[in-house]
């Protein structure tokens, strides 16, 4: 059989998939960047600058257990992240990345061409596996400053629709939906995921509400705060019913063995790893002032761990690959609701000094 027999065979709907425009790995980049690799300074993936606790790498070093399978009810597991939550174990299911969970939710509940809710411009991976599971994916903009439009989700709703998508901070605008406004949207009644990938930065959850609403599903992450993105490592926290279901359609091991000592540790560690989320806080608000200075970006309020910044000069993409150059990973945007724009994932204090120094060359050299 050739290309064009095995193409035959793939669903149609997925031959014009783009995929995700994942980060790039520093590795990759080696030919493009004039420093060396290790000079690279990563603000392109909201990944923690501080990396994860010394116990975590300690403890891996010395884990003697790769050669079994980890426990599939993730009982140990769900019990610390009841410890750290305050939500019940049985409310609890954990997954490789809270990615996994956004795709076990959609396979529980959509059928071919149920409609999904997304208040864009928003996170990539809930029109990504919406696509990939047969929804159909409805888009309620959101407005200049990218708050949610409640009216306009209302109105959205029609029989068809099955979930609704909200993350809170939202990335990568870094709005935050208030409490009132995100109880509103669960009130409708439907299947909502509350994403809170950024709660140890905004503070902000509606966790505690679990227990009282039978359509609330909310997602974490171990992958900001905690350091452990190359882990995998999320969970959610739901109805028991939902709970039952998803047990059962998990990849039995979706959980790996390291990022299950990984979190046993990082929680031990939980006082340190928070002064590193305030420290990068501190900076979040720090680099908004600086950027603020800088006459051709426009950056937004955020409450997560990058700024999103309108460019009004070189054009978002031109800006992303002059910053490449110079050894500095951004993410940029370029499409309908977010026109030219780069996200900064919130550096170390000098990393984010060198970003605004070379903003500041790159300015000069253009006058110039
Ligand atoms: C809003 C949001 N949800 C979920 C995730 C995925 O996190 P994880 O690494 O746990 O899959 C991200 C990662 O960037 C995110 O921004």
């Amino acid at each position: 059989m050739d290309d064009e027999g095995i193409e035959k065979l793939i669903r149609q709907d997925l031959l014009d998939f783009s995929g995700y425009a994942a980060s790039k790995s520093p590795e990759i980049l080696k030919p493009e960047i004039k420093g060396p690799v290790e000079g690279i300074i990563k603000l392109d993936a909201n990944e923690n600058p501080y990396g994860c606790s010394v116990r975590v790498n300690r403890a891996l070093a010395d884990y003697q257990g790769i050669n079994i399978y980890p426990d599939s009810g993730q009982r140990e597991l769900r019990k610390q992240l009841q410890e750290y939550t305050g939500v019940a174990a049985e409310h609890i299911v954990a997954s490789a990345g809270s990615d996994q969970l956004i795709d076990l939710i959609l396979r529980l509940f959509v059928n071919p061409g149920d409609e999904v809710i997304n208040c864009v411009p928003t996170f990539a991976m809930f029109q990504f596996f919406t696509k990939l599971n047969w929804g159909t994916l409805v888009e309620v903009p959101r407005d200049e400053e990218y708050h949610i439009d409640i009216a306009a989700v209302k109105a959205a709703i029609t029989n068809n629709t099955k979930l609704i998508f909200l993350a809170t901070p939202n990335n990568p605008t870094g709005t935050i939906t208030p409490r009132e406004d995100v109880l509103e949207v669960i009130e409708i009644g439907l299947p909502v995921v509350i994403d809170e990938a950024y709660f140890e930065f905004s503070g902000e959850t509606v966790a505690p509400f679990v227990g009282n609403y039978k359509n609330l599903m909310v997602l974490r992450t171990f992958s900001k705060w905690a350091g452990l993105a190359g882990l995998r490592i999320g969970y959610g926290m739901f109805p028991q019913k939902i709970v039952e279901y998803l047990i059962r359609i998990k990849e039995p091991y979706c959980v790996n063995v390291a990022a299950l000592v990984a979190v046993r540790e990082t929680l031990k560690d939980k006082d340190i790893l928070m002064d590193r989320v305030k420290t990068v806080n501190d900076e979040r608000e720090r680099l908004y002032y600086r950027l603020k200075e800088i006459g051709w970006l426009k950056p937004y309020p955020s409450k997560a761990n990058f700024i999103l910044c309108s460019v009004l000069k070189f054009g978002a993409k031109e800006l992303q690959r002059k910053l490449e150059e110079r050894g500095i990973l951004v993410r940029y945007f370029d499409q309908p609701l977010l026109r030219d724009s780069i996200r900064i994932s919130i550096g170390k204090p000098q990393e984010n000094d060198i970003l605004i120094e070379i903003l500041k060359e790159l300015e000069e050299d253009s006058n110039g």
